[in-house]
């Protein structure tokens, strides 16, 4: 069968060596099995975890604070968003985790990052990690 339009545009924009990688994470992530790394578990990072983890995914949960990775675990939310019963649930049924070790994201399929944002002396975003 011919490849629509659609399709061949949007070959020549990803680039032939790109696309069965995001193929291979778009069929993980709709059957379910991709594993999630949320890095960073604040306001931001921790609700989403939880979120993901009802939904099905195996996620982890990645802080560089030992202290609030062992709260977490133990149970106690560090945040009002959070209630301790929904946080227990998700950690009782395994599909979440919490931990310290970056290394852990070599094992997900995906990894979001909510970690603050560093700002310049002048106090506006420094995106210098990311280039
Ligand atoms: N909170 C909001 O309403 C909101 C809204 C929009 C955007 N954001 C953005 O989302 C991001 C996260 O915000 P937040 O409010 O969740 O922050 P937060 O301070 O509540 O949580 C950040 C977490 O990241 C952890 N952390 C810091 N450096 C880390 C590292 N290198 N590796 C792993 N963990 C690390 C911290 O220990 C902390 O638990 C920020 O960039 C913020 O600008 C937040």
């Amino acid at each position: 069968m011919k490849a629509t339009t659609d399709e061949v545009s949007k070959k020549e924009v990803i680039g032939t060596s790109q696309t069965r990688p995001l193929d291979t994470l778009m069929a993980r992530l709709k059957s379910g099995e991709a594993k999630i790394g949320v890095v960073g578990l604040g306001y931001v990072g921790l609700p989403l975890a939880v979120e993901m983890a009802n939904s099905g995914y195996s996620v982890t949960g990645i802080d560089i604070n030992p202290m609030h990775v062992s709260k977490i675990n133990s149970k106690t939310s560090p945040i009002a968003d959070i209630s301790d019963e929904t946080l227990a649930q998700v950690l009782d049924k395994q599909e979440f985790a919490a931990i310290s070790e970056i290394s852990a994201i070599a094992d997900h399929d995906a990894s979001i990052v909510c970690v603050p944002t560093p700002l310049t002396k002048t106090k506006t975003p420094d995106f210098v990690g990311l280039t």
